[in-house]
Order: C-alpha cells, then structure tokens, then sequence
C-alpha cells in the first residue's frame, strides 16, 4: 500500500444473507479498485445491532461475512479487511460526530423512516443516529471514494455535510469523500415487485436472490420473476421488471442493453428468463466454492480479521488523535 494512492472506503452489515442486490452494487465493484486504490473493507456489526440480533447468529455472519468478501475476490494482501468491532475508534468518532449532526438533519434519513416502520417495537437511539456511525467509519480513514448502492448515497451526502461542518467550526479535519455507484447494479430491483429494490429482509423469498442460494434456487426464482405482457426483451419504460432482469444479466455477463436485445430477439420471455438464471448462477458458483473452503477455516478467518484490524486502527488512530485535540480533549 501507497500513501499517495486514494484511499476507497465501505461496508455491508452482517444482518442477514446477502442477495445480489448487495453483490451488485457494492462488493462486485470493490474489486477491481483493490488494484488501484487503498481500499479499507469493513464489516459493519456495529450497524448490524441497530435491529435486534441474535448474538451467535450475529457472530456466525460476521465470519461469514469476511469469507464472502474473499471468496467475491476481495485479497487480504492487497486490502484491508477489518470487523467495525475490533476498532475502538469508531464508536469514538461517532461520538464526537453525533454531537456535530442535527436531529432534523437524521429526521430526513429514509432509511431511518423505513426501518423504524418496519420495527416500530424498536425505535432506538441507535437506529436513529446510524448515520454519525457511518460518518464516522468513512471520516477515519481520510476517504477519497466510497463504491455504495443507490440507496446509501443520502447517507454520504450527510457525511459530507457533517465533515463541512466540523471542518468549519474546528479548521480542517476530515477529507471530503465522494459516492461511488455503479452505472449498472447500483439499484437492483425486487424479483416480485420490480418497482421495489431488492432487499435482504423482504418476507417474500421469491423476491431476492441470495449469493449462497444453489443453482435450482437461482434458476426458479428467475423463472418466477414478474415481467410484462409485450413479451419482447427491450429496456424501456413501464418494462420495470425486464429492466431489472436485463440489468442483472448484463452485470454478470458484461453484455450491453444492446447487445441483450439482440440476443433474445424474436424469443420469449422464457428462455430469457432461463439464461438469466444460468449467468447468475454461473457467476456466483465460484464464489460459493471457495465461501465453502474458507469458512471452514476460522482460525484463517481470524487471522485475517486481525490483521485487518490493527491496519485499520493505525490508520484511524492518527485522526482520532486529531479529533481529540481539536474539539479540547486532553491528549
Ligand atoms: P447494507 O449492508 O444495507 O448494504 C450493503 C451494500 O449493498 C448495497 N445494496 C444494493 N445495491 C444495489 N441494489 C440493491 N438492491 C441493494 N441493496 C443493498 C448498499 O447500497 C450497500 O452499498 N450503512 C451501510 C453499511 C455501511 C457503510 C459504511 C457503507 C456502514 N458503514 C460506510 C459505506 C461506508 C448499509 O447498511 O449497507
């Protein structure tokens, strides 16, 4: 690692299996900056507490977790791959930045207004002030670049207000990082209603596609997924749940939207359907092969974690250091 190279930031809660969506729109696209960039890959259990969990299923994810991470492409010796947990700083940022982020500034967050609809019997603090902790994650590292779905970006952007402001009241502190989407896959839409994204948590498995699910799965899901009447293989409006197949064939095959169209011609929306499913499922067969080797080996996995984590915490522990100061702590 460089110290003149940007410095790439971001992370995936071990809540729940990841789908696709998740695959697409984050991780896919964390690989190929590995060769360019500093990355810094974090598993977000912190987040991950804001919805009630089951400790050892907790626990369980978040080494699976980072086998995901690897078995994707992500490589130990070229990034660092860290559990939020095991560095102190961030709950210590947080802190800080939470008394430096408006309550009408959080009020705004849809995430927030999602979740606390979907948990209404556990509306906690923690839910609410979620994104002073995902500031703080990005703000450690003097973060260039943040590769994220759609759905995070409003979360950046309140990142990047926060550091503004903590910059201005206090001299500048913290580098101003910017989103990263995805021209394709940043917004992957549910199977079942295709006007929704796909979402981990949805109570309809038919909906999402899992990185773990097998072949048969894969391919019945594709087969399941609600389409339109015109029967045409074509990206275009009103076509939301073409789109999003064509989308997530195009992701795993590197095909264009032209090219697809070419491709299914003349032909139904079954065979179209078909082949998605075998691109996915061919896609993440690797990934499932080598997330079965590696997550028998948790002493490995623990080795990498903790590696990962004193990368990290050298890292954050220069801004912390600077944070301190600044707002009059005594160092
Ligand atoms: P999380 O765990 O909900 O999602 C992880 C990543 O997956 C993306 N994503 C999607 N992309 C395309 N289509 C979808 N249907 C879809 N669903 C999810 C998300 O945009 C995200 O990139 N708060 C974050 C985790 C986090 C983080 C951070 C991210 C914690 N600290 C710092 C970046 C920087 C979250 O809950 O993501």
């Amino acid at each position: 690692m460089e110290n003149n190279h940007k410095i790439v930031f971001s992370a995936v809660q071990p809540s729940g299996k990841l789908t696709i969506g998740n695959y697409l729109g984050s991780i896919k696209n964390w690989i190929a900056l590995q060769e360019e960039y500093q990355c810094i890959y974090c598993v977000a259990d912190m987040h991950a507490i804001t919805v009630r969990q089951e400790p050892a299923a907790l626990r369980q994810r978040t080494y699976e977790l980072v086998a995901l991470y690897m078995a994707s492409g992500l490589d130990p010796e070229k990034c660092t791959l860290f559990v939020q947990s095991h560095v102190p700083a961030h709950a210590q940022l947080a802190w800080v930045l939470n008394c430096n982020t408006m309550f009408g500034e959080l009020s705004r967050m849809t995430q927030f207004k999602d979740k606390s609809a979907k948990h209404a019997d556990n509306i906690n603090a923690g839910l609410f002030t979620y994104p002073a902790l995902m500031a703080a994650d990005i703000l450690l590292y003097q973060t260039d670049l943040v590769p994220v779905g759609q759905d995070q970006m409003q979360h950046i952007e309140l990142t990047r207000d926060v550091a503004g402001r903590f910059n201005s009241v206090y001299s500048p502190t913290f580098k101003m990082p910017e989103g990263l989407v995805h021209r394709n896959g940043a917004k992957i839409m549910s199977l079942s209603e295709p006007q929704k994204k796909m979402s981990k948590s949805d109570e309809n498995t038919n909906a999402f596609i899992l990185m773990l699910d097998d072949r048969d799965t894969i391919i019945r899901k594709c087969k399941r997924a609600v389409t339109d009447s015109e029967a045409q293989v074509r990206f275009g409006e009103g076509k939301d749940g073409i789109n999003n197949l064509m989308t997530i064939y195009a992701c795993f095959t590197g095909k264009t939207m032209e090219e697809i169209e070419k491709e299914f011609e003349g032909r139904g929306y079954g065979d179209f359907k078909l082949a998605v499913g075998e691109a996915v499922a061919d896609g993440l067969a690797p990934i499932q092969d080598e997330f079965a080797r590696l997550t028998k080996d948790k002493t490995y996995l623990e080795s990498v974690m903790a590696k990962g984590a004193e990368a990290a915490s050298r890292l954050a522990g220069r801004t912390m250091a600077k944070v301190y100061r600044k707002v009059g702590f005594i160092g």
